[in-house]
């Protein structure tokens, strides 16, 4: 779509006689004509002339009378708006939410009613710590909201990536947020966790344990947006049409699987492209590869909750599901680009306060603090009182009420009644006791209830048993992984003592992790001694924590880049690329000049990216078609080795015309092939290529290429 109204541009400007009307200043007039609209200023006039200000003379100076020049400069000076507090980098699309299991024994909210009923969605996804202009792929949390247009009102399911908080009470997150964002003093570093403050803060407070060992896996570098799970993190409730009520966790499984960058990867990434995961979302909604997910609750009573060894309202616990197993409810599917960043994306407006009849509220102290939060901040950032009127965020059932006037107030709300109860508008809004929000009367606390009281209950005071259940439920790589960004990250951090507390931290949470650490970054014997609020116990490891342990074998919606050159075979490239798009994957031609490739039959081959601007940490596997002469240039080009060497490093599957060969030996790998470098010159080794690479990494290559690391 995108292209054709690209290609109908170039064919308006491409006629010059009627289109083009050269200016001496060489800015390009382009005239209406009777079937092209007028271009006007914000007051309607049609303007003569957008390319030269009013001035006294061709050669004097500009005049203060010309209002089009000054409305149009005023507009763009007032074209920012305060980005986001948090998760100020975000990228969203449009689509919908579809039941296919339906749960009114659970709740009454009428979107999760019938098996088969849609309702309109908007997802937008974003890093927490970073500025809206900052790179894509830092090691950071990424936030999952929803929302769902219901017809009984706007619900909003703002979420994360990572299932459980770093903080158990609100009030701690203006001490947080600071804490990871640039420091004060020097403005760096953006979006980093790396760095003393983030540091210090977390070393003095326990209750982060368990956030910070997901932080530190790969879930906080996501190959995909659309390869990543979502969560609630709190404990909601479902409330049904009998008023009984059930505590429930959220969660957003991808169907195409999980899948996470390796850190090398992550930080070239970021360098490459730093809109990776934006254009990634972008390109695979604009081709119809439309990203989808499972909707799941893990839905539990009062009496489950309390046969938990934690507290279901301390966010920075999860519940494993080997306990209580997700039911699937129904599926989101993104199907629809926005048409404008900031009207759409920018300016949406999330809120965990956002529920319907049927959803509500825990006392989570975490929740209960965003309760006020969104509405609090949003109201500078979106500028009054009045953004849910705004396109994005207003709801797509009727919204009626009595409140009137505000800063930027859209509606044009007639009548002289203002207030309610009246008599002066016998049809205006009322409430509703049968169909409208219903608080559950829930009976909380026990004993304490009642009392005025500044505390943290003792059933949050565990903060170490889920760290390290979370670190013996990952895979062997999984735990070198984080073990790698431990060393990574203590050893930016500029204060020993920092170190020394975090290291005396991970002791609690396995010896074996602050062992790998102390020795990664030589400091051994120099853990702080942390003494404990509560002792940690052993818990069942969770298998389904473990990304690589539950990687589904599939090339669906990933990227394969193959590398050719000119004289290179193309009847092999073209069985890889049938095969691959079988598998549901996309095949993207890199040359070593954006101008193509002539194959060994003659035909021109077109390039989708020069080797220059697309590394291999752009795909999920590679393969290099080139000739015996077209190698050769390739053999001293620092792009075309780099390229060999990182896919070879990042553990992914390498398929080769057998004349590719010498490029293995440049880049110092030739001696240590392993099973995962495929040679494509037979036809049945494509098969064998794309059985490989659904496996996605050769996890047993990776104790070799970075033994230094592990
Ligand atoms: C479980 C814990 C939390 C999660 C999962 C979470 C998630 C999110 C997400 C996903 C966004 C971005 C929404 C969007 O795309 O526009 C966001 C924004 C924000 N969050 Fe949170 N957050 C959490 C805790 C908190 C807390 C405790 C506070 C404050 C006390 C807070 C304050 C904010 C603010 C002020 C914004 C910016 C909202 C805006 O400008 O529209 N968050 N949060």
């Amino acid at each position: 779509m995108a292209k054709t109204n690209k290609t109908k541009g170039f064919e308006k400007l491409a006629d010059p006689e009627k289109y083009l009307v050269a200016g001496p200043g060489g800015a390009t007039h382009q005239t209406a004509d009777a079937a092209q609209a007028s271009l006007t200023t914000n007051q309607g006039v049609i303007v003569a002339d957008n390319q030269n200000a009013l001035k006294s003379g061709g050669r004097g100076p500009s005049l203060l009378e010309d209002f089009a020049s000054r409305e149009k400069i005023t507009h763009f000076d007032h074209e920012r708006i305060p980005e986001r507090i948090v998760h100020a980098r975000g990228s969203g699309a449009h689509g919908y939410f579809e039941v296919t299991n339906p749960i009114p024994h659970l709740t009454r909210a009428s979107f999760l009613a019938e098996k088969g009923k849609k309702t309109e969605v908007f997802a937008r996804f974003s890093t927490v710590a970073g500025g809206a202009g900052a790179g894509d792929m830092p090691r950071d949390v990424r936030g999952f909201a929803v929302k769902f247009y219901t017809d009984e009102g706007n619900f909003d399911l703002v979420g994360n990536n990572i299932p459980v908080f770093f903080i158990q009470d609100a009030i701690k997150f203006p001490d947080l947020v600071p804490s990871v964002k640039m420091e004060p003093d020097r403005g760096y570093p953006q979006d980093a966790t790396a760095h003393d403050t983030f540091w210090d803060f977390i070393s003095l407070l326990p209750e982060s344990m368990n956030m910070v060992l997901w932080i530190m896996s790969d879930r906080t570098i996501p190959r995909s947006l659309r390869m990543m799970e979502g969560f609630g993190i709190h404990t909601f409730r479902l409330v049904n049409a009998d008023g009984k009520s059930t505590f429930v966790k959220f969660h957003w499984r991808p169907t195409i699987g999980s899948a996470s960058v390796i850190w090398d990867e992550a930080v070239k990434i970021n360098g490459a492209d730093p809109d990776f995961h934006r254009r990634d979302l972008h390109e695979a909604i604009a081709k119809g590869a439309f990203p989808e997910w499972e909707f799941g609750v893990q839905a539990f009573d009062e009496e489950q909750a309390a046969s938990f060894d934690f507290d279901i309202l301390d966010a920075t616990k999860i519940i494993p599901e080997e306990v209580i197993p997700i039911e699937v409810v129904g599926r989101m599917v993104l199907d629809r680009n926005p048409v404008n960043f900031f009207a759409e994306t920018e300016q949406a407006a999330f809120h965990p306060g956002h529920v319907v009849p049927g959803i509500d509220f825990t006392s989570d102290p975490l929740l209960q603090g965003r309760l006020f939060s969104y509405t609090d901040t949003q109201i500078s950032r979106l500028g009054g009182a009045n953004f849910h009127e705004l396109p994005i965020n207003r709801p797509r059932c009727p919204m009626r009420n009595l409140q009137r006037d505000g800063m930027r107030r859209m509606d044009v709300n007639p009548g002289r009644v203002a207030y309610e109860p009246n008599s002066l508008d016998p049809s205006g809004p009322r409430e509703n006791p049968k169909r409208g929000f219903r608080t559950f009367a829930a009976q909380e606390g026990e004993g304490e209830t009642g009392q005025k009281l500044r505390l943290r209950p003792e059933s949050f005071a565990d903060h170490y048993s889920q760290a390290r259940q979370f670190y013996r439920s990952m895979s062997a790589p999984e735990q070198r992984h984080i073990q790698n960004a431990f060393a990574f990250e203590l050893s930016k951090v500029e204060t020993p003592v920092i170190r020394s507390r975090v290291l005396g931290h991970l002791a609690l949470v396995e010896e074996a992790l602050a062992h790998a650490v102390e020795t990664a970054i030589g400091m051994e014997g120099q853990r702080a001694e942390i003494t404990p609020y509560q002792a940690p116990i052993d818990l069942e490891p969770s298998p389904a924590l473990s990304l690589v342990g539950k990687a589904k074998p599939t090339l669906k919606g990933r990227k394969v880049g193959a590398l050719v050159t000119d004289g290179a075979d193309g009847d092999r490239l073209e069985a890889l690329r049938d095969a691959l798009e079988k598998e549901g994957a996309e095949l993207a031609i890199v040359a070593p000049k954006i101008g193509g490739v002539d194959l060994k039959s003659g035909k021109h081959l077109v390039a989708d990216m020069a080797l220059s601007g697309a590394p291999s940490v752009f795909f999920d596997a590679v393969a290099i078609f080139a000739s015996a002469e077209g190698i050769k240039p390739l053999l001293k080009n620092s792009a075309a080795i780099d390229w060999v060497r990182d896919a070879f490093g990042h553990l992914k599957v390498i398929g080769h015309s057998s004349s590719a060969q010498p490029l293995f030996g440049k880049a110092g790998i030739a001696d240590d092939l392993d099973e995962g470098v495929i040679e494509l010159d037979a036809r049945s080794s494509v098969g064998q290529y794309i059985e490989a690479a659904k496996r996605q990494r050769v996890w047993d290559r990776e104790a070799r290429v970075s033994e230094s690391d592990a």
